[in-house]
């Protein structure tokens, strides 16, 4: 197979394996590019893309701009604090008059969970989810994907641990979808205020005690508390979670094993990870995080093949 079955990335519960298999291979060339000296090739001269971001982001928002920089595509970039949505303009209306300016792709961050979906159905252009509220974050779970396949090989059967904050994380539920298609086992673990109602239904095993998610896994995935996503409290205090579901270097010292961590960022030190647990080497983070260039560039590269 060389061409996805979708024109769009709205969600990792749409795409088939075989879709996932090719952009984690596609990645892998890119990756090769994104080392050499000259770290840009021409796929995607005759390509506008526009990154409309209405949410804050750091890593996603820069790591699609420089795939597509380094794909050759033409690059916009639009966020909703100084643009006319302020003016009351619909999301369709922006999209719409961003596309008439001969624009191909749009790649949208929105805090409403469906917007991208939403978007796909009522303008013409390939339109990518850069993480739409608690809902999905496809190229998060990719790059995720393609980290653990780097470190641990073929994923089937490898045991994910994802800790935290399950109930407003995208992530979590990108990574449930991607890591299932690729044959892994997945477990949720976190205060059963964080974790949704009916979340062993997609299949996950559910954990409380981080410590034997900690011994059942080969990679824990460890996740932020969003406080900005929290109307109410889940659990006491930080200093509280802190202290029942930290990792720090003591609890992995403690296991009779090598486990990979992970964590999409950005981090809380001190909340989640204790900074001996991020900045050692059982922590890949820095290398989600270049790994996320390559698979964007793979998508971006993918979806030019399906034209809207
Ligand atoms: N992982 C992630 O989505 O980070 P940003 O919010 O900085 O884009």
């Amino acid at each position: 197979m060389s061409q996805l079955s979708t024109r769009h990335l709205l969600g990792i519960k749409d795409l088939t394996s075989a879709d996932i298999q090719l952009i984690l291979e596609t990645a892998e060339n890119f990756k090769e590019v994104i080392n050499r000296p000259i770290k840009k090739v021409p796929s995607l001269r005759d390509i506008t893309i526009a990154n409309i971001f209405f949410e804050n982001s750091t890593r996603t928002r820069l790591s699609f701009e420089l795939a597509e920089k380094r794909l050759s595509a033409d690059v916009v970039n639009f966020s909703s604090s100084n643009s006319s949505v302020k003016k009351g303009e619909t999301l369709v209306d922006t999209v719409n008059n961003i596309l008439s300016m001969k624009v191909d792709m749009v790649v949208m961050r929105h805090s409403s969970p469906g917007a991208p979906h939403f978007l796909a159905r009522n303008v013409k252009a390939n339109i990518v989810n850069a993480g739409d509220g608690t809902h999905e974050h496809p190229t998060q779970a990719l790059l995720d994907a393609f980290s653990m396949r780097e470190k641990l090989g073929d994923l089937q059967g490898k045991k994910v641990a994802i800790i935290g904050d399950i109930l407003h994380s995208r992530v979590a539920l990108s990574n449930i979808f991607c890591l299932q298609k690729l044959g892994a086992e997945v477990m949720v673990c976190g205060p059963i205020t964080l974790l949704p109602k009916h979340i062993e239904s997609l299949g996950v095993k559910v954990e409380l005690d981080v410590r034997k998610a900690l011994a059942w896994c080969d990679v824990a995935n460890v996740l932020r508390i969003q406080l900005e996503r929290q109307q109410i409290k889940y659990f006491p205090s930080l200093r509280e979670y802190s202290l029942y579901y930290g990792i720090n270097k003591k609890m992995l010292e403690e296991l009779d094993k090598e486990i990979v961590v992970m964590h999409p960022g950005p981090i809380n030190r001190g909340v989640e990870l204790s900074s001996d647990v991020a900045d050692s080497d059982h922590a890949i983070i820095l290398q989600q995080v270049e790994n996320g260039v390559a698979v964007r560039m793979a998508v971006l590269y993918l979806l030019a093949g399906v034209r809207a």
